[in-house]
């Protein structure tokens, strides 16, 4: 099977490319760079065996993508590129409406030039908004609070529409929850530029040396210790979540949205506690307010996926952490430049 990756080269599609390298499937990445490096294609090489062909290309440029499309006999796409902080999403809302509305529809019109009609679209949790209870099913009302979280949902919108006018496509919305850890062997890992958005990549550069402290956002919320419970997925098992569902539904026509999640919630704290025992290292940190614009907590009831894609995340909160540090401290700088 021949699969489009776009954002291949990026944190979940790299680690993606790896397991679908493993079940068999030929990955073909189109990727612009913009939030990744070159040297993450040696690091596949490196744990898989096997190079994957990589187009440094836009996904908004629709004769590129039908080039690759017909070039590499192309079977189904998995549509990662996109630009995903929330808080850059506000200050820059034509950017993120761009990259990730119109990339797609870009995408989706060349695939339909080409008759690709298999697609698998990384959506995210946020399309949840603030949900009125935990833990969270598929059917659950969608909303949106910032420019990013209405990207996710106008696509969700956008691809639901298309495949109802085009009953012979497959298209697979696949809900993720928090992604966290790496590559169990340190080679891959997420590599924020800047100063990371996101707990995990904070607490991992805190440990490492380079930032003094991480700041805990609100810990006067309705969760066990007042911090925010959220689930965190193992990026491996989220990966596996694709594979699953291109082999399961990616033949069968039809619209299917799956939540990608463990159905565990942890605290902040508890990530705390659990990276300071995986790595040895103290995390020093203070509590500070909330964030604007976070919730108390959510986590996935993720029932649909194991019913139907026969996938559930199976590694453990210490496995995420310690395969998140042995990443950071074996590349305390992220990948090389090249
Ligand atoms: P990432 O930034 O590491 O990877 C995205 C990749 O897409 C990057 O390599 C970037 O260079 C590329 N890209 C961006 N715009 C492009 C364009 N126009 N054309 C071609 N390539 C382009 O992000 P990630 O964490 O791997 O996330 C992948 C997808 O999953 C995104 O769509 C994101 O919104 C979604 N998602 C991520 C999370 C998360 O916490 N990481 C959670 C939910 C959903
Ligand atoms: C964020 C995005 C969400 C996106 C998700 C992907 C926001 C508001 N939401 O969700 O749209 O889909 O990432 O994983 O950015 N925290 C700290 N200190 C920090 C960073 C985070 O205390 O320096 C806390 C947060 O308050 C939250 C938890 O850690 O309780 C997780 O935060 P984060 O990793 O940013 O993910 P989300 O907020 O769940």
């Amino acid at each position: 099977m021949n699969v489009l990756v776009t954002g291949g080269m990026g944190y979940i599609g790299s680690h993606t490319c790896i397991q679908m390298i493993d079940a068999g499937m030929n990955p073909v990445i189109l990727d612009n760079l913009y939030n990744s490096k070159n040297t993450v294609l040696e690091r596949i090489e490196k744990v898989s065996g096997v190079k994957p062909t990589f187009i440094e290309g836009d996904v908004r440029n629709k004769s590129l993508v039908v080039d690759v499309l017909k070039a590499h006999n192309i079977d189904a796409v998995i549509h990662f590129a996109g630009l995903k902080a929330v808080g850059e999403s506000v200050q820059k809302p034509l950017e993120y409406y761009d990259n990730n509305v119109n990339g797609t529809l870009v995408l989706v019109d060349a695939m339909r030039d080409c008759d690709v009609k298999t697609l698998v679209f990384s959506s995210s949790a946020t399309v949840y908004g603030d949900p009125a209870s935990v833990p969270i099913t598929e059917d659950f009302p969608t909303s949106a609070t910032n420019p990013y979280g209405r990207s996710k949902l106008m696509v969700e919108e956008c691809l639901t529409d298309f495949q109802k006018a085009n009953p012979d496509w497959s298209i697979t919305l696949l809900r993720y929850f928090n992604p966290v850890g790496s590559h169990p062997t340190g080679e891959l890992g997420e590599d924020p530029q800047g100063i990371p958005n996101n707990l995990m990549p904070f607490v991992s550069q805190v440990a490492v040396g380079r930032r003094e402290f991480l700041s805990v956002f609100g810990h006067d919320y309705p969760t066990k210790d007042g911090t925010g419970v959220r689930d965190y997925i193992h990026v491996m098992d989220l990966s596996d979540g694709h594979v699953a569902a291109l082999q399961k539904v990616g033949s069968k026509q039809g619209l299917h949205v799956y939540n990608l999640g463990t159905g565990n919630g942890y605290s902040v704290l508890d990530m705390v506690k659990a990276f300071e025992a995986a790595s040895g290292k103290e995390v020093p940190y203070q509590l500070v307010d909330r964030r604007p614009g976070d919730i108390a907590e959510c986590w996935a009831d993720p029932a649909k996926a194991t019913k139907e894609l026969g996938w559930q995340a199976i590694r453990t909160l210490e496995e995420m952490t310690a395969d998140t540090w042995r990443w950071q401290s074996k590349n305390p700088q992220g990948y090389p430049e090249s």
